[in-house]
């Protein structure tokens, strides 16, 4: 505690006590919100520049408050500077910090603004920064799929539906889908930026400022578009808080089907795969064990990034008017959300990038299943036999090597022919795995020509990601 001295408050002269014990404690964000500190300097000093435009702050004054506000970022940075226990919260941290550098002066930074038009631009910087953050691990992830889907853009592999063996695919090609996954929450991402670039400075407490201060400068000073052109709407939107957590929840939800895929590809029964030892851990007391912990933490995530989202949704859900405190609420959802996601995004791409394929077992277990009876319904087709029958008469295929114990390139030609007059000799060159992935050869499709065509621009989004987030 600060001892004797007074602590710093925003309000209290018309109190005549401090707040409670228990108040106080429930009312207090700084244990959170201090994250926001470097945001909340920049915010002032972009404050006091338009104070200062508008006669409010004279130049010496400005340069002043500009020097004490950079001596707080040092500090900020360095650790040095950190809140009190008695700091409500981290714009009263911030203020105190002032105030004790720069004595009155520092109080006369408030005209013009309040923590309602602060707290919001304050987060909307956070999160933007943030977002440059995972857009970057996200093209990191990208990076890596890349690489494993173009060295195996020709290895074959099971396709499924229902999670039983459907039709043979390239291993490049199932791989690749997680990339345009992802490429598409990029997008998101690019389109909320653009949502949460607007600045509610000069909203006041609700209803705007009668201090003659530009709104307009200030945006365009802390690299801002517009202001919200409703102050009651600056200090009580948080739809771009929703819209962030919905693409944080997308993207867990994207890494957990990922991660799915993986423990089952490094599983005993499928045996696709085998996890690098730098992204596996061990059992104490299995000796054996290796087990895929990334995508197992990846797939149990997303359940708590999709919880952060309804959490707010239900926090907003009825608010009246303008600012109500239940928005201080708003922060710690996000707050989650990026650490969990600056966790798992760079775990999942160390995982991929080290993950060996079996392109034996892949090739040997890709026509298993009958997963080749569609080629033999398509070549009837392309001779001429309605699919409806084609169709018939491929699944007798299956039925006779099912009752034969066999595969279908296993059927002798005699007993092909005794199921469909059709089903001459020449079948069995598409009875093959080569044979069936090039012959779907459609745009999009799994032929290993397509693959590469599908991952050829893939390299220079990521470059293009790369340039547009970073800075
Ligand atoms: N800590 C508050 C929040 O996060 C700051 C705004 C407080 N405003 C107020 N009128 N009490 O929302």
């Amino acid at each position: 505690m600060t001892g004797d001295v007074e602590p710093t408050r925003l309000w209290g002269g018309r109190f005549a006590s401090g707040p409670s014990d228990a108040m106080a404690a429930l009312s207090a964000s700084t244990h959170f919100d201090w994250r926001l500190a470097p945001f909340d300097v920049l915010q002032t000093k972009a404050h006091a520049s338009m104070l200062c435009r508008a006669g409010l702050l004279t130049e010496d004054e400005l340069v002043k408050v500009h020097a004490a506000l950079a001596e707080i970022a040092l500090g900020i940075a360095t650790g040095a500077i950190v809140p009190t226990p008695d700091d409500e919260d981290v714009h009263t941290a911030v203020e105190r910090n002032l105030l004790e550098l720069l004595g009155d002066l520092g109080g006369k930074l408030r005209a013009g603004r309040s923590r309602n038009d602060q707290v919001s631009t304050d987060f909307r910087l956070y999160t933007r920064a943030n977002a440059r953050a995972i857009a970057l691990e996200i093209a990191n992830l990208q990076e890596a799929l890349l690489a494993q889907a173009v060295a195996h853009a020709e290895t074959y592999s099971p396709g499924f539906t229902h999670l039983q063996h459907a039709q043979p695919v390239t291993l490049g090609h199932e791989l690749g889908k997680h990339i345009h996954a992802l490429q598409r929450d990029l997008e998101r991402l690019g389109d909320w930026d653009v949502r949460a670039a607007r600045s509610p400075m000069g909203a006041g407490a609700l209803a705007g400022a009668s201090l003659g201060l530009d709104p307009h400068a200030v945006a365009k000073d802390l690299g801002l578009g517009e202001p919200l052109a409703n102050s009651i709407d600056a200090v009580g939107d948080r739809d771009w808080v929703a819209e962030f957590l919905f693409v944080g929840a997308m993207i867990g939800v994207h890494l957990s089907r990922l991660g799915e895929e993986v423990i089952l590809m490094t599983s005993r029964e499928f045996g696709w795969a085998a996890l690098d030892d730098a992204w596996s851990t061990g059992s104490s007391i299995m000796p054996q064990k290796k087990n895929p912990d990334v995508a197992e933490l990846a797939r149990g995530k997303s359940g708590r990034l999709i919880g952060n989202l309804a959490g707010l949704l239900a926090t907003l859900k009825g608010l009246p008017f303008g600012y109500n405190r239940d928005l201080q609420e708003d922060k710690e959802p996000v707050f989650d959300t990026v650490e969990q996601l600056l966790l798992v995004l760079p775990a999942m791409t160390g995982m991929m990038a080290t993950l060996r394929f079996d392109k034996e077992r892949l090739a040997q277990s890709a026509p298993e299943g009958f997963a080749l009876a569609t080629d033999i319904a398509e070549w009837l087709v392309r001779n001429g036999v309605p699919f409806r029958d084609a169709h018939e008469i491929a699944g007798a295929c299956v039925r006779e090597a099912e009752s034969q114990n066999i595969e279908l390139w296993e059927l002798t030609d005699a007993q092909l022919l005794s199921i469909s007059e059709y089903l001459t000799a020449d079948v069995q060159s598409v009875l093959t795995l080569p044979g069936s992935v090039a012959s779907r050869n459609s745009f999009g499709g799994t032929a290993p020509d397509r693959v590469r065509e599908q991952l050829a621009p893939m390299s220079e989004e990521i470059k293009n990601t790369r340039q547009n987030w970073s800075q």
